[in-house]
This record gives C-alpha cells, structure tokens and sequence, in this order.
C-alpha cells in the first residue's frame, strides 16, 4: 500500500525546485505508487500505433503505468482499450504481444469477451443469480481513446482534455515524422527491440531528452561507427557552439532540436534514385510545398528527438516506448519506424541504423543501459547526496510562448519535464 503518511508533512512538489529535485522522487517506491495514479492514470498515455492493429479483430498488449491492457481493433474498425483481466476473477486474458481474434477468452473458467470488450458467453450461466447481467461485466475500459497521425493515446481520466490540446506544441513534430512516409503514416508493424534495465523509469525519459550526454557515452559510437558508416563522427551537433537547441515544448513535451543544422551540407546532396522517388512521394502527398520541403530537409527524428510527455519519443528512425514496472525496474520497447510505399532499401536502411545503435549487439543504447544502472547504483546507495542538479542553461533560456529554449548540452527540457511532473503530482487530490 503506498505510505501517503510519510508525505504528508513533506509535500512532494516541495522536492522539485527550479534548480534541483530531491532522490526520493527516483528511489522511494511509495513516490512510484503516486505517480502511477497521478501521471499514468490521469493524463494521456501512448498505447500503440494504428500500423500495428490495421484489421479488424486485430490487437496487441501493452500497459498504461503498470496496468494491462488490450489495445483492440472491433469489427467494425473502431479501436477500444480494455484491462487485461476477467471480470469474474481477475485472470490475465491475453497473453499474446499482439495477435488477430475476435473473441478473449478466459483461460480459468472460460468467460467470453469480444474485441469490443463486451461478456458474450459464460459457461454455465444458470448458475448465476437471477439479476446477474453480462451486460455488468464487460472488461473495464479507458473512457478515452483517441489517435493522432496513426499514434494511439488512452486516458482512465473521463475529464482529461483533448488529445490535440494535450500535444499542443509536440503536434507539429508528430506530423513532420508521419509526413516523412510518402503515405503520411509510418508503420511500426515490423517488430521491436527491447530492453531492461535496474532504475526507474524517469531515468529513461530524461535520457531521451539529454544532449549533454552523447559526446561523451556514445563516444564510440560518433568516432568508430559513424566514421566507418558515413565518414563523419558528427559529434560536434552535440557539442561546442552548435546551433542544436534543449526543448520544453510545455505539457512536459521536449525536443532536442536540430532543425538548424544544413544536413545536405553535412552528408552531401548527392542521393540513389529510391531516395529521390522517396522524396516525390512527399511532395506529391503533401499541398504545401514549402512544408514538404521543410519535412524533407529536416528528415524526420533525424532533425529533432521528441518526447511526448510521459511515455513516448520519436527519435531517428525509431519509436521508443517507456514501460515503468516498478520504482527500479524499467522496460523499453524500440521500434524501427519504417516508411510507406518507399523502395526497399530506404526501410532496410533504417532497419541497419536502427540495429546500430538499439539492441544486444549495438552501440548506442547499451551505454545509455550501462550508465542507467550506475546512476541506480549512485542513487539509491547514497541517502547523504539528496539532490540532483537540473540548472545548465537556466541563465540563457530563451522564452517564446509555452516554449523555452537553450544549447541542447542545457537542461531546458528537463526543467519542463519536472514543472510538468509537479503539476500532475499536485494536480488532484489523491484518493
Ligand atoms: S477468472 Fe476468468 S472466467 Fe473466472
Ligand atoms: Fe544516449
């Protein structure tokens, strides 16, 4: 049960400040508990991708929080997010990542629900009382279920504001990615890598936010891979006087921006047919010409890294989700975001530079675990160092809007995040 007492006199939004947020709010597991209800049950959380459910009867699994769910496709084409567990006694229905069917069927006792998660059959059901209504048993579902470009969100919350409100300034940048694929959808259809790691979850959001970082962790990827790859180490958009910016779009919502770099200038302009067919494809799907342009030239995730706030980044050529399983156990799913009606070798290169850096046998995202588990390690070993720091770049943040901005080595994007974290954490009573 989550220890509210110990709280009560500390107030945990006193324990994020503008410059610096107390450890507890990383290894305390009752900290976790509240997030879960106050964060993952209470705003919009992203919970699969249409390219992932495209017939009917079609699902897959995931979770919102720690909660099971069941992201469905009905007959009838509409999507519905159902917890993963009968109603008569609780058992987990589906075991399946994803799958086709059109009924869940009750391993235990053998209920029956559809993909609409209604009850359709109860074995035995004379043996129920005379008011028993299978009506009064369908699976629990969100009460909100929206999709944006392809991008499915779900929300236990019935007065959580709309998805597009919700996005706000992280909208735009959803569509420069879906517009990226000539079909102006992406499809995540092709698999996922996962991993794990000892730590809690924010260590994962922050990370995809952190600019500071890539010099030095990957710095055998940007030396050795990517001199070998393209010839060019291309750390220096990370660092020195890059024109690459920290992001706090609000709503929590970040960006490491890299729109400003001429990437023809630094990769070269020279391409194989299939990227130039590629390239005509976006135009020809897109009306405003100057947009596909700027869609081309910014070449999706390559051009920025987005967070939507709390579980989700768009990030190259990849979608990563964030699965919180317990305050010190995080799961991460990567998935190769491919593009529609492009030439093959377009997709099989994206696959290639996705198996660069994410996966066992890669070079990126096994530094990023390694450094995870240290910080773990540091963190919940070391109750005499109370506060981590989150002040580079508070001196030069530019402020335009909802939207602040610093060097993408600056910790504007974590600043949002935070600011975001305590709105949500002190937004509502908790029950
Ligand atoms: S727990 Fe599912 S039918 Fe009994
Ligand atoms: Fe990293």
């Amino acid at each position: 049960m989550i220890n509210r007492e110990r709280y009560k006199a500390t107030d945990l939004p006193a324990l994020v400040k503008a410059d610096r947020v107390h450890r507890d709010l990383f290894v305390d597991p009752a900290v976790f508990d509240i997030e879960m209800e106050q964060i993952y049950h209470r705003t919009w959380v992203y919970v699969g991708h249409e390219s992932e459910i495209r017939n009917p009867g079609d699902f897959k699994t995931t979770t919102i929080g720690t909660e099971p769910v069941i992201l469905s496709r009905d007959q009838k084409g509409q999507l519905h997010v159902m917890v993963n567990a009968c109603r008569h006694r609780g058992v987990t229905l589906c075991h399946q990542d994803k799958g086709n069917s059109k009924f869940f069927v009750c391993a235990y006792h053998g209920w029956v629900f559809d993909g609409t998660g209604s009850l359709v059959n109860v074995p035995e059901v004379a043996g129920q009382p005379p008011q028993f209504s299978t009506d009064d048993f369908g699976l629990i579902k969100t009460p909100q279920v929206e999709s944006y470009r392809g991008f499915v969100f779900a929300s236990f919350n019935v007065d959580v504001p709309p998805l597009v409100d919700h996005l706000g300034e992280a909208a735009q940048f959803i569509d420069m990615f879906a517009d990226l694929s000539p079909s102006g959808s992406v499809d995540l259809s092709s698999g996922v890598t996962r991993y794990q790691y000892t730590g809690n979850w924010k260590q994962q959001v922050e990370n995809s936010m952190d600019g500071y970082h890539p010099a030095i962790t990957h710095h055998s990827f940007f030396e050795d891979v990517l001199m070998d790859r393209i010839g060019k180490s291309m750390a220096f958009i990370v660092s020195g006087d890059s024109p690459a910016k920290s992001v706090a779009l609000g709503n929590g919502h970040s960006l490491i921006d890299f729109r400003d770099f001429d990437r023809k200038a630094i990769l070269g302009a020279d391409k194989p047919k299939s990227e130039l067919d590629w390239h005509a494809g976006v135009r020809a799907n897109l009306t405003d010409q100057e947009y596909a342009e700027e869609v081309i030239r910014v070449n999706g995730g390559d051009g920025f890294n987005l967070l939507v706030y709390p579980n989700l980044v768009l990030i190259n050529n990849q979608v990563r989700v964030i699965h919180p399983v317990t305050f010190d156990h995080t799961e991460v799913f990567a998935y190769p975001a491919l593009l529609e009606n492009v030439a093959d070798e377009i997709n099989v290169a994206r696959v290639r530079a996705h198996e660069d850096f994410y996966g066992p046998a890669s070079f990126g995202a096994p530094d990023d675990i390694e450094m995870f588990k240290r910080q773990w390690h540091g963190l919940s070993r070391s109750p005499s160092m109370q506060w981590l720091l989150y002040d580079r770049g508070s001196h030069r943040e530019q402020q335009e809007g909802p939207v602040r901005s610093s060097h993408v080595s600056d910790e504007t994007a974590h600043r949002g995040i935070w600011r975001r974290w305590r709105e949500l954490i002190s937004a509502q009573e908790r029950t």
